[in-house]
């Protein structure tokens, strides 16, 4: 819409990005929590934010989940609909980063190319793709919301794993096998690697 694009003109604002950061003394991250239904996303980043905020970290999380309560309300689950629910959820961390807070995101995520257009929204360095790499028998196994079992009755259409693609990330800079070590174990594996990212001190 050409009206729109020569009309709406972005504002440049005192407060800015770097100023919100200062202030909450850190520097914002994404963290992109991807993996298969029943992997241990939401758990393992859950459990990470506690312990971030511990340490003294200003963080939000964004959870599947929940935003398709709201945000995404209006979004099923067909390759568009996804695509159109990580577009959001990335726009929405953007924001959130810009307000200066370390975001996480607990998101299947399935398709590497919305993964990359979430990553292109963010400065380099920003962006920190986390894989729980749990195999599809395990999560399959675990089935905590009995979804397995009705997309293997048919019940679901386009259930991921079963009907639906997941495109693994190739070059992960978290790469988490949930099957290996406890949760405790997994939150430190993450902050291993966000203080040698320079992410936290
Ligand atoms: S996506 O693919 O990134 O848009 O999915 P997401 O927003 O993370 O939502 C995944 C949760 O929705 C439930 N659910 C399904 N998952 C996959 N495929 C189908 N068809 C489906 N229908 C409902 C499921 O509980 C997912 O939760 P998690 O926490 O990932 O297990």
């Amino acid at each position: 819409n050409i009206e729109k694009d020569e009309n709406v003109i972005w504002h440049q604002h005192a407060v800015d990005k770097t100023f919100r950061a200062e202030q909450k003394q850190q520097r914002p991250a994404l963290l992109w929590f991807t993996g298969l239904s029943g992997s241990g996303k939401s758990t393992v980043a859950g459990a990470l934010e506690h312990e971030l905020a511990r340490l003294g970290y200003h963080t939000y999380l964004l959870d599947g989940d929940n935003v398709r309560h709201g945000l995404c309300r209006d979004l099923g689950f067909s390759d568009h609909d996804r695509r159109e629910n990580i577009r959001r959820v990335g726009e929405v961390a953007k924001l959130m980063t810009d307000a200066g807070l370390i975001v996480l995101s607990a998101f299947i995520s399935p398709f590497r190319e919305e993964r990359q257009l979430v990553r292109d929204l963010l400065p380099e360095g920003e962006f920190l793709e986390v894989y729980v790499d749990t195999p599809l028998e395990v999560c399959e196994a675990r089935d905590p919301k009995g979804l397995y079992k009705k997309a293997r009755a048919g019940e679901i259409k386009a259930f991921t794993g079963i009907s639906s693609a997941y495109e693994a990330p190739e070059n992960p800079e978290i790469h988490l096998k949930t099957d290996e070590g406890s949760v405790g174990d997994q939150v430190n594996r993450c902050l291993a690697q966000l203080r040698r990212a320079g992410v936290i001190r």
